[in-house]
This record gives C-alpha cells, structure tokens and sequence, in this order.
C-alpha cells in the first residue's frame, strides 16, 4: 500500500467513508473486453449448438442452415482474441490468468479453433453428414481443451 493511500485510508475512515478496493477498480476497467468475449463464446455456443443437433440427428440436416451456421462460426473464431485484452483476468470472468502467462499457447488454441471451423465451413458446403460429424467432434475436442486448461469450469463447453 502506498503512503498516501494508506493515509488516505485514516482520513476516510475517520470520516467513515470507504475507499473503492483497486479489485473493483479493475472489473471496470475491463469490463468492455470481457463483455465481449463473453458474447462472442456464446454466439459461439449457439452456432455450435445448432451445427452438433444437426449431425446427432436432433436438428433436421439443412444444408443451407449449416452453412450459415459453420459461417458464423468461423467469423468469431477470428473475432475471439479481441476481448484477450493482456491484464483482464480480473472482474467478472472465467479466463485464467494462464492465457496471458502462456500466451503463446492460448493463441496456438486459438488457432486450431480458426483452423476446425475453416475445415468445417468447407466441408459443411458438399460434404456428407459422416463428414461434417467428424469434424464437429475435432471442433468439440478444441473446444474442450481450451476450457480445460484455460476456463475455470468446463462448463458451457
Ligand atoms: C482458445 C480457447 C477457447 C476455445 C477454442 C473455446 N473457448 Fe469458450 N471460452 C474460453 C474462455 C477463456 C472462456 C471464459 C471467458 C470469460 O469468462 O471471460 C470461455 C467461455 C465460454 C462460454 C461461456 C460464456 C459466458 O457468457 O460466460 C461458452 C458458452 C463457451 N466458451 C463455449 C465454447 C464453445 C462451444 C467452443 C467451441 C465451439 C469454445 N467455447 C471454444 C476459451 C475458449
């Protein structure tokens, strides 16, 4: 704590007030960046979701529907990063602050997420259902590891 803080601190207290703790500081300041990716997971999740009903025979296949979805999902896949801001570990997130120790490894995860769903908006266009499966599991499996080592619940995976 610094000098003037901390007398800072006796001051307010005296006069019964509260200084803002530099935690709360800190979820404001990033707040913007994790709202973000935040929304960009879970526009990830619905597309993700439409795509894996489709091939589990839950959703009917279109392959119209499924284009637009693999489409979506490759477009957030080169967006996520953006709500990485270095330091936005705090506040109101799940991230670790493990993304930005290993920052390289978290952009390589990223990396297989961009390149999963390339690999999917191209086989979605003519592949057949067997093909676009098995590429929704490679999909899942990145997915999974990333929330494994970086989120901090699996959840929502
Ligand atoms: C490169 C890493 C990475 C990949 C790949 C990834 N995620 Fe995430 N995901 C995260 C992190 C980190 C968070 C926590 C974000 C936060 O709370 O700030 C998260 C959060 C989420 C959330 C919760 C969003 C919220 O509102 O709190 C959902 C849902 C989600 N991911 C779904 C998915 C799905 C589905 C996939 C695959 C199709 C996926 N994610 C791929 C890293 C990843």
């Amino acid at each position: 704590m610094t000098g003037a803080r901390s007398l800072l601190l006796s001051v307010f207290a005296a006069i019964g007030l509260q200084l803002p703790a530099p935690a709360s500081a800190q979820a404001t300041r990033y707040e913007e960046p994790i709202r973000y990716r935040q929304a960009v997971m879970t526009l990830v999740k619905r597309h993700y979701d439409q795509v894996s009903g489709m091939v589990k025979g839950k959703l009917p296949f279109n392959r119209e529907e499924l284009n637009r979805h693999a489409a979506y999902l490759e477009m957030l896949s080169r967006v996520s990063l953006d709500g990485f801001v270095a330091g936005s570990h705090e506040g109101n997130t799940k991230a670790r602050p493990e993304i930005w120790k290993e920052w390289a490894r978290y952009r390589g995860l990223n990396e297989k997420f961009q390149a999963e769903t390339t690999r999917l908006k191209e086989i979605a266009r003519a592949g057949s259902p067997d093909a676009v499966k098995a590429v929704v599991a490679d999909l899942t499996k990145v997915c999974k590891s990333c929330h494994d080592d970086f989120k901090d619940s699996s959840v929502g995976s």
